[in-house]
């Protein structure tokens, strides 16, 4: 039966209360300006005599066109269109022998979160149901500070170093001399990256999966991609991969009705989402954990640092200890969803990082991108991203500043205040970053423990059923199709040989090309492991 979540008491979590006091409602007030003095007409602009002038005086008209001037911040430099809800995250079970983590020791508590879906390629006004891969990003908003899970749909990514960041999103946005496409990766300039640039197979596969077209965002499974730590009180560290594993299943649409929806409907995800929640039929995922020793870290024949890899759940499962449940709507699209700020560099104690080279630049990148598109050092004070528990430090001033900080004291160590803040000690709870050993020189080099780039693109296509496997090749002979130039299209199906034999051949056959009988990358090397991937130690949760 519909409810209106607003009513709902439920659902005003911590941090709902405290967005509530930045809520405005208009409604049978009078109209001021922005500076409080009530105004008489909004309609008709002042002029010498009513066909006359319009005049330089009139601070009304000024005001309300300057501000609409500025009402554009930049979109998102990628994942621009998205749609947000607010929910909760409540734990199934408590593990303080892998975490320190609060919000996953106590499973009365009921920790707010704030999710944001998104596309990657396609600008903020671009079609819902593009190829594409699709983020998933959730802010916890814990009783030790903000922790994001700045993850995808899809469990690993294209590139396995942050260096390469900028090339990928070159190549898959609109062409630099046209502007087109617009939101779809069919194009010469995302395929000729792509040919070029092995490591991206296994990604591929995925994107021209089924997976690439949910048939709502509210089937969709979650990867924090990367793996991360794990550090209990006792410092010790467990590898960690997250997961998000929708209640309702995974389901897409195949392409030619994602093609018909995008043209009848292109908020298609956004307005499933919205209705759902706003008629209580409340999404929820389960919260997954993959976790490995640190023992076990060169069992595998893949390396755990290579985003290029998942860790396959038939080696070591997927442990559900907790559950998302979207539950309200926004109040106002772009104070929440536009201008919330995630970084997977916000952690809390009991959550650290890997040396993932790709994680390493992101943990630069989005506070980067951030000063720039909310407007300089001062965003973590937007309603949405403030943390709900309070800040304080001697960060001061800056453009929009907000916080009225008091006292003499804006430096440390001081005697000139009482509200120096006093360190929390690492036992306190302060946070403490892993003490990893490090010992070695300074290269710009990869591990050749990265070089395998095949196996699991090969994995995951045998891994699907036949008219999965037959949706791989229609996606290809539709994106290749519409490259332009051939050498490129020759490329890829040499690409797609190194996967798989049978769908270069369909490929190719579709195209009017040849497989090449030589290759000119080498096949896969995988590492060698260090042990069998069966000896793994377990860890139950
Ligand atoms: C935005 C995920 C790699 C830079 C996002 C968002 C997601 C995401 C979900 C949207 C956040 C939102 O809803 O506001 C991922 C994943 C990656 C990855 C899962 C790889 C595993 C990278 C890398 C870089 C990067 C390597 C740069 C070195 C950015 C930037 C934004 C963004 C600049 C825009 C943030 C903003 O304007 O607020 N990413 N990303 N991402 N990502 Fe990534």
């Amino acid at each position: 039966k519909p409810i209106n979540p607003k009513d709902s008491a439920v659902n005003d979590s911590e941090k709902i209360k405290k967005l509530a006091a930045h809520y405005a409602d208009a409604s049978n007030q009078n109209m001021t300006t922005n500076h409080g003095v009530c105004i008489n007409d909004d309609q008709n602009s002042l002029k010498a005599g009513d066909r006359g002038a319009t005049l330089l005086e009139d601070f009304i008209l000024r005001e309300k066109i300057t501000h609409f001037d500025h009402e554009r911040i930049p979109e998102r430099v990628v994942h621009a269109r998205g749609s947000g809800a607010h929910g909760v995250f409540k734990l199934y079970k408590a593990i303080p022998e892998l975490t320190k983590a609060q919000f996953l020791n106590d499973t009365e508590i009921e920790t707010p979160v704030f999710v944001r879906f998104s596309t990657v390629a396609g600008s903020k006004g671009s079609s819902d149901l593009a190829r594409d891969v699709r983020g998933f990003a959730v802010k916890f908003y814990t009783q030790e500070g903000n922790f994001d899970l700045v993850g995808n749909n899809m469990p690993v990514f294209f590139i396995q170093d942050a260096l390469k960041f900028p090339d990928l999103i070159h190549a898959v946005k609109p062409e630099p001399d046209n502007e087109m496409p617009q939101a779809a990766s069919a194009h010469d300039t995302f395929w000729d990256f792509i040919s070029l640039m092995p490591e991206s197979s296994h990604m591929v596969m995925w994107a021209m999966s089924d997976r690439a077209l949910p048939r709502s965002l509210r089937m969709m499974e979650g990867f924090g991609v990367h793996t991360f730590r794990f550090i209990n009180e006792k410092g010790e560290s467990n590898f960690v991969k997250f997961h998000w594993k929708p209640l309702l299943g995974v389901h897409s649409v195949a392409w030619d009705e994602a093609q018909n929806i995008s043209g009848k409907d292109p908020d298609f995800h956004r307005r499933d989402l919205w209705e759902a929640i706003q008629n209580g039929d409340f999404p929820e995922w389960e919260f997954g954990v993959q976790i490995l020793a640190e023992s076990d870290e060169h069992k595998f024949d893949f390396d755990l640092l290579d985003p290029t890899k998942l860790i396959p759940e038939e080696l070591v499962p997927v442990q559900r200890i907790g559950k998302l449940t979207l539950n309200r709507n926004t109040d106002n699209f772009f104070a929440e969803t536009e201008q919330v700020a995630f970084h997977v560099g916000h952690v809390v104690p009991g959550i650290d990082f890997t040396n993932d080279p790709l994680m390493q630049g992101r943990l630069f990148s989005y506070t980067d991108t951030q000063l720039l598109r909310l407007g300089g050092p001062n965003f973590h004070e937007i309603p949405i991203n403030r943390p709900i528990v309070p800040v304080y430090n001697n960060q001061r001033d800056g453009l929009m500043r907000q916080t009225i900080n008091r006292g003499k004291a804006s430096y440390n160590p001081n005697t000139t205040g009482n509200n120096d803040p006093a360190q929390v000690k690492a036992a306190d709870g302060g946070f403490t970053s892993y003490n990893e050993r490090v010992d070695a020189r300074k290269v710009r080099a990869r591990s050749k423990s990265f070089f395998d780039h095949f196996s699991q693109a090969k994995l995951f296509y045998n891994s699907q059923s036949q008219a999965e496997k037959n949706h791989i090749v229609d996606a290809l002979r539709f994106e290749l199709g519409k490259v332009k130039t051939i050498a490129i299209r020759e490329k890829m199906i040499e690409r797609l040989t190194q996967i798989d034999g049978d769908l270069a051949q369909k490929v190719a056959t579709a195209l009017g090309l040849k497989v090449p009988t030589e290759l000119t990358q080498p096949v896969n090397h995988s590492i060698p492991a260090d042990g069998n991937p069966e000896d793994y130690q377990p860890i139950e949760v």
